[in-house]
């Protein structure tokens, strides 16, 4: 198995050269790892995500011309790794406008790169483009329409622009697509702008494209192989005194930036795969030799059989973006990045069980670093540190891994009978199969006991058409993290917990009163929460001291100083308010049908105690609470950070 067409490594260079020749300065990649005042994701997302502060006109060294490839780590997908298409690391070449060139160039430069005989030379028929249609407040982009337009006329292709809704044929090119299509933005807020998206027909000789274009894209006939997009705004949150209702609360607007700049993003392995018209990343340079390492260390062959080639795609994916986040300063452990590091490793580690032996990890290291070594000079100088860093945690797992594996098996038949695999079972079964779970008790032992992420105990119940109880996994890892707390702190928010049994654990009556305001507090925090950040947010621990709370929530990214100040107005509000803090006794199911928060639905017996601040806040709660907000003062918070994947932290102080 010898790669013979375009490399990746040649790719690279051209792309790189070809920006040279237009005057950009090329940069080498920026880390993995976000930079401090850009940290609102775990790790580089888009080669856009280091360039973010010149969008804003902050001067870059290199000028303001900018061309590079950028390694990037998306871990929304690492369960889907194994298929033919998704990665979770991978590059992202682009070129770079900072308040200089704009769309005439960009686009025109493209089309070059792509079909000038000395770089890609693609046939420019199998070339089709699309464009913000206009939508949001935000005009049609006639202006990139025109572009397109002469640079196919200018090499005698007179092609024409699909009108609202009309599908592909003939000489249709151009296609106009809404927001969601063609409107580019990294979050919810931040730099943005509408993009062109440049598709490549990979299967030609079907004929011509007629029908809707998205089937096109969803069949891979057509392939996005580059994006432009045209930053000239800024999406915001807008400063409004926030109402109750979340659509009041949360208003957007799009602000000109200072300056108009170009952001392109070219995928490298999906382009080195459709020029060499393979089907799949899989098959071009940047994998072979790791197969070839795979198959020599275990004398099984990649097309085997589709079980041996999902192995060997997971281990070598998972490998390599493990090598490049240990190379950027990242070890595993059970939070942040670390986490993330640590599923891609045991993933990749029970995979090779697929392959009936356990891998010497070194061999297949040393393949990947000699095909990036040229282009990452840091990961040969590192590679001790990352063979190391890989092997202990390999060893680590490889030691609870096949007990845990039969923990496993053996559970799920002495809970479920039957342990058919999924494949062998019928849509019926296994609809029916989706609504057991395995409980969240179970569920934690694996974690605790073997170290199974829990990422991978879903994966393995869904082999066997199961569901895995999360709330209740996610209530034994809070009381695990409890007893594992230095002192004896009181925690609250438990059913039950009297003021009188706080009495007998804490001496200090003043300390039992700081802790009820910010009991309550926390209370506000977690319905403003929802208000300002949208219902999605969900309680998954708290913990009190008598100087500050703790609330940790389901939340995916940093949240914006507007954000942070939004959520603070509203609770100070609610607090000046003066409203009347009350319980009452009922039945769970009533308080559900109330619509009182309420999590850990295990935990709680039949009857409650539903806790409401005025009619701001409802919640299932065994108290204390203030009875009044008036006995509060001044909400403040202090710090929000990351807690562990998808999941934020707040800490707060009332003053
Ligand atoms: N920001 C765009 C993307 O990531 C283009 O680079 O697709």
């Amino acid at each position: 198995m010898r790669f013979n067409g375009m490399t990746s490594q040649e790719l690279r260079i051209k792309f790189l050269k070809f920006f040279e020749s237009k005057g950009h300065t090329i940069i080498p990649s920026a880390s993995l790892v976000p930079r401090e005042e850009n940290q609102s994701v775990l790790f580089t997302t888009a080669g856009m995500h280091p360039l973010v502060p010149y969008f804003f006109g902050k001067n870059h060294l290199g000028g303001k011309r900018i061309a590079n490839s950028q390694k990037c780590i998306r871990t929304a997908d690492i369960d889907d790794v194994g298929d033919n298409r998704h990665l979770t690391f991978f590059e992202m070449m682009g070129n770079w406008s900072f308040g200089d060139y704009f769309k005439k160039e960009a686009i025109e430069w493209s089309f070059e790169f792509l079909t000038g005989k000395e770089w890609l030379n693609m046939d420019p028929k199998r070339i089709y483009v699309t464009v913000f249609r206009g939508e949001d407040g935000i005009p049609c982009d006639d202006e990139a329409i025109e572009i397109w337009k002469n640079v196919f006329s200018k090499i005698g292709m007179n092609i024409r622009v699909a009108g609202k809704d009309e599908i592909m044929k003939n000489d249709i090119r151009i296609i106009p697509l809404g927001v969601d299509d063609n409107f580019w933005i990294a979050g919810e807020t931040g730099p943005c702008g509408p993009d062109t998206e440049i598709f490549y027909d990979t299967r030609p000789e079907e004929g011509i494209l007629e029908g809707n274009f998205s089937d096109f894209v969803k069949n891979f006939r057509l392939i996005e192989i580059w994006n432009n997009v045209f930053m000239e705004y800024e999406k915001k949150l807008k400063i409004k005194n926030a109402k109750l209702k979340i659509e009041e609360a949360k208003e957007y607007e799009y602000i000109k930036l200072k300056q108009r700049n170009v952001d392109t993003g070219m995928g490298l392995e999906r382009t080195v795969a459709v020029l060499n018209g393979k089907e799949t990343v899989f098959e071009t340079d940047i994998f072979e030799p790791i197969f070839d390492a795979i198959s020599k260390v275990c004398g099984k062959k990649y097309n085997e059989n589709p079980e041996i080639k999902k192995a060997f795609r997971i281990i070598a994916d998972h490998i390599k973006a493990s090598a490049f986040i240990i190379c950027d300063g990242v070890m595993p452990s059970n939070i942040g990045r670390g986490y993330v590091l640590r599923r891609l490793i045991r993933r990749a580690v029970r995979y090779s069980r697929t392959l009936e032996l356990e891998l010497n990890f070194k061999l297949i290291i040393d393949a990947i670093i000699d095909i990036y070594k040229v282009q990452y000079p840091e990961l040969d100088l590192k590679s001790p540190e990352i063979i190391k860093a890989i092997r202990q945690e390999v060893d680590k797992f490889n030691k609870t891994l096949e007990r845990g594996l039969k923990e496993f098996e053996r559970t799920v038949s002495a809970v479920f009978g039957d342990t058919t695999m999924r494949e062998e079972k019928d849509a019926r079964e296994m609809a029916y199969d989706a609504l057991k779970k395995i409980s969240g008790k179970i569920a934690f032992d694996l974690y605790q006991t073997y170290g199974f992420p829990i990422e991978m105990i879903k994966e393995l119940a869904r082999e066997y058409g199961l569901a895995v109880d999360e709330i209740e996994f996610n209530i034994e890892l809070e009381k695990h993290q409890e007893v594992s707390r230095k002192g004896a702190e009181v925690k609250f928010g438990g059913h039950g917990m009297e003021v009188e049994s706080l009495k007998s654990k804490v001496e200090n009556f003043e300390e039992i009163e700081k802790k009820k305001k910010l009991h309550t507090a926390t209370h506000l925090l977690h319905q403003a929460l929802r208000i300002i950040l949208g219902v999605t947010v969900g309680q998954m621990g708290s913990d009190i001291n008598s100087e500050r709370l703790r609330f940790d929530f389901t939340f995916d990214r940093k949240m914006t100083p507007e954000e942070i100040k939004l959520v603070e107005e509203l609770i100070n509000e609610q607090i000046r308010k003066n409203l009347n803090v009350k319980y009452e006794e009922m039945l769970f199911e009533k308080a559900v049908h109330l619509g009182a928060l309420a999590f850990f639905k295990e935990k709680y017996p039949d009857r409650v105690k539903v806790y409401s601040v005025g009619g701001f806040s409802k919640e299932v709660c065994g108290g204390p609470h203030v009875e009044n907000t008036s006995e509060m003062g001044e909400f403040k918070i202090q710090k929000e950070e990351s807690s562990s994947a998808g999941v934020r932290r707040i800490k707060a102080i009332l003053r």
